[in-house]
């Protein structure tokens, strides 16, 4: 059997880790998780009533390719509470996670052969699905010192080398949970606008954050595209139900690729993500979670020989520089879960080349598990 070039991306290391951190469990050891991107706790109350409402109707079927019109609308209303910006209902397109909506969003934006811009280090799917549909990745290198944020400047000289046709961006970003500024965010906006490139800004982890101001790239133009998901500060990852949006004029070609490509977001999830609406409580409770997580990392990491990181504005992660200890984090992180029985996530996933020296801690789970890692990591350090 044929197997295509196109599929010959890189594995996620996570996913990996995962796999062998759980084969250790299933042989009786006790391991802690700190590798997961994705909420510990039970999806909210309110998102399962929705949903069995949803159940007990009956039929579930297609949708519009777009989404159902309450829940586009529902989203849209989420810009002007949260952020005071008035978004069109109609602008919104709800997909299968924000996954699908980049698989979307890059398909109706790019050719094949289009140079796409990622700031490094990021979210590995993105190199993998550019990759995977034809495009060419360009790195971006930044740094610590800079809060792993892209600048303008930065931007504009791979531009000027060989031009980009577009770049993605998160912030906060997985896996530093560093954001950027609101004047760096807009500095990127007018330089993408100058530049005539596409920005797709993955705001994943808005609603998560800790420090800073919460600003969406739509404040400041239309013509940007902007994700979004239900996967973490609503705690829905396996509904996989996320959303983008889009400028007017990319509205038409994502509704022909979705109808074509998908049909349809699943029904019962969009249902039910109507119903985390109504869980600000339960919510922001979780958040409170992470943030006695974040505290005590923030406390605990310099105590057990994990001193370089920067603290974390969003999200829940910190990506430490585990130099002091390692230039080879896939072998420290298999070590690591092996002799401590705490799994977390090599570098490399994020940054092919420096990730060798850093490893991404989740803190996604529960507090006292963390706080027990922490234990088990410090010994294992000395
Ligand atoms: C930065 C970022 N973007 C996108 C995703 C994909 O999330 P989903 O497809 O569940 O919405 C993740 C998942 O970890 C992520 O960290």
């Amino acid at each position: 059997m044929r197997v295509s070039r196109r599929s010959d991306v890189a594995p996620f290391l996570a996913m990996d880790v995962l796999s062998d951190a759980n084969r250790l469990a299933r042989e009786g050891r006790s391991i802690l998780h700190m590798e997961l991107g994705e909420p510990g706790t039970p999806v909210p109350a309110a998102v399962r009533a929705a949903a069995e409402e949803a159940l007990n109707r009956g039929r579930i079927g297609y949708t519009e390719a777009l989404g159902i019109p309450d829940l586009r609308a529902r989203i849209a209303r989420l810009y002007a509470d949260r952020y005071g910006v008035d978004v069109p209902a109609g602008r919104v397109a709800v997909t299968a996670g924000s996954s699908g909506a980049f698989n979307l969003a890059f398909l109706a934006m790019f050719d094949v052969g289009d140079r796409v811009g990622l700031p490094t280090p990021g979210y590995p799917a993105y190199r993998n699905i550019l990759t995977a549909l034809g495009l060419e990745v360009v790195e971006i290198p930044t740094t610590a010192d800079a809060r792993w944020q892209a600048s303008a400047a930065a931007i504009e000289k791979a531009h000027a080398e060989r031009p980009l046709a577009g770049i993605v961006v998160a912030s906060p970003n997985n896996p530093s949970g560093t954001m950027m500024t609101r004047e760096g965010l807009k500095a990127l906006v007018g330089a993408c606008r100058d530049m005539k490139i596409t920005l797709v800004m993955d705001e994943i982890y808005h609603g998560l954050v800790y420090a800073g101001d919460e600003v969406t790239a739509l404040e400041f133009s239309d013509d940007v595209v902007v994700v979004n998901s239900f996967s973490k500060y609503f705690c829905m990852t396996g509904w996989r139900v996320g959303w983008m949006v889009l400028p007017e004029r990319l509205v038409r070609p994502v509704e022909r690729i979705a109808q074509n490509l998908f049909i349809s977001p699943s029904e019962l999830s969009q249902r039910a993500a109507l119903g985390a609406f109504e869980a600000s409580e339960e919510l922001e409770a979780v958040k409170a979670g992470y943030e006695a997580s974040r505290r005590l990392l923030l406390r605990r990491m310099p105590e057990i020989g994990l001193d370089r990181f920067l603290p974390v504005d969003g999200a829940f992660y910190f990506y430490a520089d585990v130099s002091r200890h390692t230039n080879d984090s896939l072998d420290f992180c298999r070590r690591m879960l092996h002799e401590a029985g705490v799994a977390a996530t090599p570098g490399l996933d994020f940054d092919t080349g420096r990730g060798s020296s850093y490893v991404r801690f989740s803190f996604a789970g529960r507090t006292d598990e963390i706080a027990e890692a922490c234990e088990r990591i410090g010994a294992w350090l000395k």
